[in-house]
């Protein structure tokens, strides 16, 4: 019996060192000590043994045995291990292979406008204040001296959720929310999309943007808005940049003021750009109504501010020559790609 065994293991160890996959190693861990496998049937053969040898043999027959699956283990862990190093060559990633080219888009004409602005107002210590699209017509109007019959407040020209709540028409609510929850001096710039009940043509959109501005301490006078507004058309559309104010109303300020700049196309002389004029009108400005610093609770006796309004779509179509709104909201990613 000692022998059988030793034969055994002899040719089990051969075939397991002959073995070139898994399969082989499976196929010969089956043969030995497999349910009938050759080690199993030596096993139960042992009741024909004599006592004194059982012992003896059954030893035997168990260190052949962990012999046997050490070697499997160690073998199959082998096969495992190039298994996986073959798998890790075929899969290598070739990191110097020219990789896909990814097309960057460009900022936005509108956004490059905003971030400009942003950047020059920034630079004079102006704070960015924010606001809500969805805007309650107490903001939109009643606090910016904008009483129940004035014609802004149409149907016709604003859209409205309910009575009480509408899409924002302009960006001066920002004023009211700004001045309601701090305390002066402010100074800040609201960048925004407004809405109006318009008609889409080449000048007109019922979704564009605005920025506002709004300045309120202790002696701020209407010189302090011309040569913020003169620094300011500088900065943004060139040093030799002129500034000239039209009187004009807005209910929120008193006295109010258009703005024009001189044509930085021109230079004055009359052009394409500004239609001949030589000047070319930029935004709406005054000082702060003393009803809007009152209805906001900022004193009119204390404080007074100035305040003022652009549209971004009119500056981005002056400074970058476009001559139809429309092409800026139509993501024609080859017209943008132009600015
Ligand atoms: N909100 C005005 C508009 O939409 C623009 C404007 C004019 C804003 C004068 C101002 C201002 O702050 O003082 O036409």
């Amino acid at each position: 019996m000692k022998e059988q065994i030793a034969k055994m293991k002899e040719n089990s160890l051969k075939e397991i060192e002959k073995c070139i996959d898994e399969k082989q190693l499976n196929e010969v861990k089956v043969k030995y000590l497999g349910k009938k496998g050759e080690l199993t049937v030596i096993l139960r053969g042992m009741e024909t043994l004599q006592p004194e040898e059982r012992p003896i043999i059954g030893k035997l027959v168990n260190q052949v045995r962990d012999e046997l699956e050490t070697l499997l283990q160690k073998k199959e862990n082998e096969f495992k291990r190039k298994e996986l190093e073959k798998k890790l060559e075929t899969e290598n990633i070739d990191v110097t292979e020219p990789s896909k080219k990814i097309k960057l888009g460009t900022l936005h004409p509108i956004t490059q406008i905003i971030n400009e602005v942003e950047e020059i107002f920034l630079g004079m210590g102006y704070q960015i204040a924010d606001g809500p699209e969805v805007e309650k017509a107490i903001y939109n109007f009643d606090k910016l001296n904008t009483p129940p019959d004035h014609p802004a407040r149409d149907l016709q020209d604003t859209f409205y959720i309910t009575e009480n709540i509408l899409l924002r028409s302009q960006t001066s609510p920002v004023q009211a929310r700004v001045m309601e929850t701090q305390k002066p001096p402010i100074k800040i710039i609201c960048p925004g999309t407004v809405y109006r009940s318009d008609s889409v043509d080449a000048t007109h959109s019922p979704v564009f943007h605005q920025i506002e501005g709004l300045v309120v301490d202790k002696n701020v006078a209407m010189t302090d808005l011309k040569g913020t507004l003169e620094m300011f058309a500088k900065k943004c559309l060139g040093e030799n940049t002129k500034i000239r104010f039209r009187p004009h109303h807005f209910p929120f300020t008193e006295p109010s003021a258009e703005a024009d700049v001189s044509c930085f196309v021109c230079g004055g002389k009359g052009c394409k750009v500004c239609k001949g004029e030589g000047w070319i009108e930029l935004l709406g400005c005054g000082m702060v109504h003393p009803n809007v610093l009152k209805f906001c609770g900022i004193s009119p006796e204390e404080y007074s501010g100035f305040a003022f309004g652009f549209g971004v779509e009119r500056i981005a179509m002056a400074k970058f020559g476009i001559d139809d709104m429309r092409l800026l909201y139509e993501n024609d990613a080859r017209f943008l790609k132009q600015f």
